[in-house]
């Protein structure tokens, strides 16, 4: 039996060549069969039409309409299994993950959304907001809120349009250059101990020590006791419990975590990054995530979810501690943890010695050149292949 995967990208390359390479090199699967990887092309499709691919992974659809609609289709006439149900995870909206985790009685900040400063571009709106828009004080807004703030997109991504604002003349300047876009006004987390950024794929997620003054190539801190194991688990059961809530299998968190308070601030990365330059050590295990998690789904023939359920987790009730149990235990059951752990040592135990192989050798490391060669400018290319070759080497050493 052949399996296919379908890969819709946008400009990466880094990644999906390493999904490829390491797919390829796994062989069959015992009772599963072999898998076969293709890059999506966009083209006129009949909605009739029955794709090919038994699953498909998505790095475009958040900012190009036409394959965001194939996806649709696709998901809801061919049950084809996408990691990110396409119906929840339209572009990067962040509102509809704060309402959700605000009712779960997870510690977001507090945070309003303002109307627009300009008009949308449309007709009624002139007629529309002189009958219906009540003027409102900004100021006032923000004083209850209290400073200092960030005032951001309500889809934002990619630090697009995000300011930390201090008083009122920087909250008028934020404002006024938010034009046409849509924003929140969110109280800072002042004085963090720590940025957790964890990214999940299916049951597995890395939480990564983030550091966002940094520039790009050492956001990511190799350190793995930052949290203590009680911390790290709550991280780990939020992610969990907003993926399995929404149905998002790839997706990226980021929580400010303070004395013993974790709060969230950005869970809806629709398209989270996997760049090799970003991520480095932990870019292995991204791959090996990305490729179990697709056998898995694939190989044991699990069923996309578009339905939710919503009401099965509004109904936990109790203390912080006692919900986060019990949403542990959804989540766990929505992404049959321990299914997918009894699979992959049972099918896939060989994968890590595959992957081990690929990054100690030359294949990946002209992967890793030909990277930095497209990201970097020429005078700083042997820099940043010693820092990078440095990283995954120890990456090898601590996995041999
Ligand atoms: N409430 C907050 N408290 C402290 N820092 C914040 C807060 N909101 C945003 N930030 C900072 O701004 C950055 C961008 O905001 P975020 O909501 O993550 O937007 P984006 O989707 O563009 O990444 C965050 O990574 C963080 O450094
Ligand atoms: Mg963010």
């Amino acid at each position: 039996m052949r399996h296919l995967v379908g890969l819709l990208l946008g400009t990466e390359q880094d990644w999906p060549a390493a999904f490829e390479t390491v797919l390829r090199r796994l062989g069959p699967v015992k009772g599963v069969g072999e898998f076969d990887v293709e890059r999506i092309t966009i083209e006129p499709f009949d909605l009739r039409d029955s794709p090919r691919h038994d699953l498909v992974i998505d790095r475009l659809a958040y900012w190009y309409y036409h394959p965001r609609e194939w996806l649709k289709k696709i998901a809801m006439m061919d049950d084809v299994y996408l990691l990110n149900s396409p119906f929840t995870f339209q572009s990067m909206e962040k509102q509809a993950a704060y309402c959700a985790m605000m009712r779960l009685g997870l510690k977001v900040p507090d945070t309003v959304l303002v109307p627009y400063k300009n008009p949308p571009d449309n007709t009624r709106y002139a007629y529309t907001a002189a009958r219906y828009n009540r003027p409102f004080d900004l100021d006032e807004v923000a004083d209850r809120i209290g400073y200092p703030l960030f005032m951001k997109p309500y889809d934002g991504g990619a630090w697009r349009g995000v300011s930390l604002v201090r008083d009122r003349a920087e909250l008028h300047r934020a404002y006024d250059q938010s034009g046409e876009m849509l924003m929140h006004l969110q109280k800072a987390v002042e004085g963090y101990d720590v940025f957790a950024r964890s990214l999940s794929i299916g049951a597995e997620t890395m939480v990564m020590r983030f550091r966002p003054d940094e520039p790009m190539h050492a956001r990511y801190a190799v350190d793995h006791e930052f949290l203590s194991p009680a911390l790290g688990e709550e991280v780990v059961t939020i992610g969990r419990l907003v993926n399995a809530f929404f149905r998002w299998e790839f997706n990226s968190c980021e929580t400010l975590v303070k004395g013993a308070d974790v709060h969230p601030i950005d869970y809806a990365n629709a398209c989270p990054d996997v760049a090799l330059t970003s991520l480095h050590y932990y870019f292995p295990w991204a791959i090996k995530a990305l490729v179990r998690w697709s056998v898995f789904c694939v190989g044991t023939g699990r069923r996309p979810r578009l339905d939710l359920d919503t009401r099965e987790y509004f109904a936990v009730t109790g203390s912080y501690e006692e919900r986060l149990a019990a949403y542990r235990r959804l989540a766990d059951a929505y992404f049959e943890t321990d299914r997918y752990h009894d699979f992959c040592e049972s099918r896939l135990r060989h994968l890590d010695e595959i992957v081990l192989d690929w990054v100690a050798g030359p294949d990946f490391d002209r992967l890793l050149v030909d990277t930095v060669t497209a990201t970097y400018p020429a005078a700083e290319r042997d820099r940043f292949v010693a820092h990078f070759r440095g990283l995954l080497g120890l990456w090898v050493k601590d996995s041999g």
